[in-house]
């Protein structure tokens, strides 16, 4: 299937690793010219090269913490006119008690997951309505409609993500920019491993494979069968991102192996 967006230019917030470098790829498998962003630069700049060369594309690193007023600022200076916006960022760590949950981590997790988000498209929100086109895709997370008691410094302040895409896709929908979210559940990814050890603690597990994963699995049904490899998730952002997708307006498609049931 031809995306139809060869020669775009796209951010990816977030694109050195797990879902948003998977949907990096498949946007520059499409002939897209790319800035991607994170925190930790020698991974990024990894990433770019390997991106750039395995597609013949531009990719562009762009060293960035998307959550600081700084680090978004550094991301609209350095890709000022992209046609594609994808935002991903890292929420806090899973917590513990939940009776331990202090108003600077909950600052914190909004800050993060909430405002970083918001911000980034609301400087980029003029700038595609002034050209009539545009396409932007968050990556959250389907504990935005799935509550789980481990994962409240992610879900609440996603659910308000989605209800703010909800309204506002609405409102720019007619001038060419669509903004959608994708709501993924259990994925094999970098960032998954890293919070493996939080998890272990939070569980009172050892922080090992072995002990890990049958708890997580066990508390974490998926009909599917198997946690997700990046690549489940980046064709549909893809998608997403092209003029394939003019009449998907705000959007929240929760890819998860079917573990959160629901009819809608
Ligand atoms: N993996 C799962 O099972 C799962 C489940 C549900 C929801 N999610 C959500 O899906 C999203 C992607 O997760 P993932 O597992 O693909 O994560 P990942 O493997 O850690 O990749 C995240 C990417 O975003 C970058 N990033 C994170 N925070 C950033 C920030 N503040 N500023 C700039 N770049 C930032 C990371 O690089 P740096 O770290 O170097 O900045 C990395 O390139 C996250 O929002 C996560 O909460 C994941």
């Amino acid at each position: 299937m031809d995306l139809q967006i060869h020669g775009k230019k796209a951010l990816m917030a977030g694109g050195s690793a797990g879902m948003g470098r998977a949907t990096a790829e498949r946007l520059a498998e499409a002939g897209v010219e790319l800035y991607i962003s994170a925190r930790r630069e020698e991974r990024l700049v990894n990433a770019a090269k390997d991106i750039s060369e395995k597609y013949g594309v531009s990719v562009t690193p762009v060293v960035a913490d998307s959550s600081k007023e700084e680090g978004r600022q550094t991301l609209f200076d350095a890709c000022p006119d992209p046609d594609i916006l994808c935002i991903t960022i890292t929420p806090p760590a899973p917590n513990g008690d939940y009776l331990n949950i202090t108003p600077d981590m909950w600052r914190e997790s909004i800050e993060t997951a909430l405002i970083g988000p918001i911000e980034i498209m609301r400087n980029f929100i003029p700038v595609m309505k002034n050209k009539g086109w545009g396409r932007i895709v968050n990556i959250a997370t389907f504990s935005a409609k799935n509550p789980m008691i481990w994962r409240l410094m992610s879900g609440p302040a996603r659910s308000a993500l989605i209800n703010y895409t909800a309204s506002v896709s609405r409102d720019i929908a007619a001038s060419g920019v669509n903004i959608n979210n994708l709501l993924p559940g259990m994925f094999a990814t970098e960032g998954a491993a890293e919070i493996m050890p939080i998890y272990a603690e939070a569980f009172g597990l050892e922080p090992t494979a072995e002990s890990v994963l049958p708890h997580f699995l066990e508390n974490n049904k998926i009909p599917a069968g198997f946690m997700a490899e990046p690549d489940d998730l980046a064709p549909m952002a893809a998608l997403l991102c092209s003029p394939l997708s003019r009449f998907i307006v705000g959007q929240n498609i929760v890819i998860d192996g079917g573990q959160h049931a629901s009819l809608f």
